[in-house]
């Protein structure tokens, strides 16, 4: 049972760990083209601390961990990362979300390791496209990814697709077809606006009513189902008959903040209780106190807030306050 239940009467089992910063590609939802100014090395944990940290959330009640980035495949040792975790008891699954660049050098690895889900970020599937969307790397290498997941026993195999006006939103029935084809889960996401200016967010988000409308002219009945593996906020839908399934992920317009189950931490080892919120607290320092780390586990807990903003944020001309200063690929998504 989790001990970690916060003000608002939800329970904690989920943490999401952003291992690097860093990323080898550039989605111009995400990071800027000259990149950020990344971690230097000795401010980004070091595996024993992560696993220390995750230690400690074990005996509090997290059962589900989420390795994210930055790009978590561009870290040198996330095979060793990976397995660090697996070994810590109370851990139940553990899953990595991915752009899918390196997957193909790394599943059998990972999977080997104890990693037990992929989710891959997958916003295209035209490959001109792709290189305007991440602007680096190539479609074809994502591709590999999620063919070398399929063949290292990774099951289900998870899309990411956030949908941008102008940018994707033609290629909403080609991933819905996919979903039908293919044992694939694709999920859509509303383009969340952390750390954007609000004018390119403005011009990009589309609320998921197009995806349910593109999906009642599909010549199949799509039914809502409970049990694709995961520990996120995805509702879930599958066409009768088809190989696959699909989700929909809209923290804007529906938000799902009561059913929150996660925490954060950063990659430089901040614990943060919320997605959207600035605060946060730095665990590193207490690496090797059991205590206080429990202690500062409890604290995120209080300080959680009840909900977002990102709708009111929407019907704003302008926003007053920033909401967090951290940009998507510092958190992890
Ligand atoms: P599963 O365990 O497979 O369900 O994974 P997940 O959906 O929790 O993780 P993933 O990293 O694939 O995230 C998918 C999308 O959901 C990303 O755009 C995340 O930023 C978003 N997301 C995940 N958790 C939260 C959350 O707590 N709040 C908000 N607003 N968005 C979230
Ligand atoms: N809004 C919604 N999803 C985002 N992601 C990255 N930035 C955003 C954003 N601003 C997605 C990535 C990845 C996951 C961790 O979050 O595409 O799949
Ligand atoms: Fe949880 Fe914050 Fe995400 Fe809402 S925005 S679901 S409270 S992490």
């Amino acid at each position: 049972m989790s001990k970690l239940i916060d003000r608002f009467g939800r329970t904690h089992d989920y943490l999401r760990i952003s291992v690097t910063d860093q990323c080898n590609l550039r989605c111009v939802y995400c990071m800027p083209e000259e990149g950020l100014e990344f971690l230097p090395n000795d401010k980004m944990m070091t595996a024993e601390e992560i696993v220390k940290i995750v230690r400690v959330g074990a005996k509090l009640g997290i059962r589900k961990i989420r390795i994210t980035g930055g790009e978590p495949l561009v870290r040198g040792d996330i095979v060793d990362i990976v397995a660090g975790i697996a070994a810590v008891e109370g851990i139940e699954d553990i899953a990595m979300t991915t752009n899918g660049i390196l997957l193909a050098k790394k599943a059998a690895a990972l999977r080997q390791a104890g990693l037990t889900r992929v989710n891959i970020s997958l916003d295209t599937l035209d490959a001109s496209k792709f290189r305007m969307i991440a602007r680096r790397g190539e479609l074809a290498k994502v591709q590999e990814g999620i063919e070398a997941a399929a063949e290292a026993g990774f099951s289900p195999i998870k899309l990411n697709c956030v949908l941008l006006k102008g940018m994707n939103d033609a290629e909403i029935e080609s991933f819905l077809r996919l979903s039908y084809e293919r044992p694939l889960h694709v999920r859509f996401i509303e383009y969340m606006p952390i750390g954007h200016d609000d004018e390119g967010w403005r011009a990009m988000y589309l609320p998921l009513d197009r995806v349910r409308e593109a999906a009642a002219g599909l010549p199949w009945a799509a039914e809502p189902i409970p049990d694709v593996k995961g520990n996120g906020p995805s509702e879930d839908w599958r066409f009768v008959g088809g190989k696959g399934s699909f989700g929909l992920i809209h923290p804007i317009s529906d938000q799902f903040c009561a059913k929150c189950n996660r925490l954060r931490l950063t990659a430089d080892g901040q614990l943060k209780p919320c997605l959207y919120w600035v605060d946060e607290l730095n665990l590193r320092p207490w690496v090797d106190d059991e205590e206080a780390l429990a202690r500062i586990f409890f604290r995120a807990l209080d300080i959680k807030p009840e909900n977002h903003e990102m709708a009111a944020r929407l019907a704003q001309e302008a926003q007053s306050h920033v909401p967090t200063a951290r940009r998507m690929s510092q958190i992890g998504g």
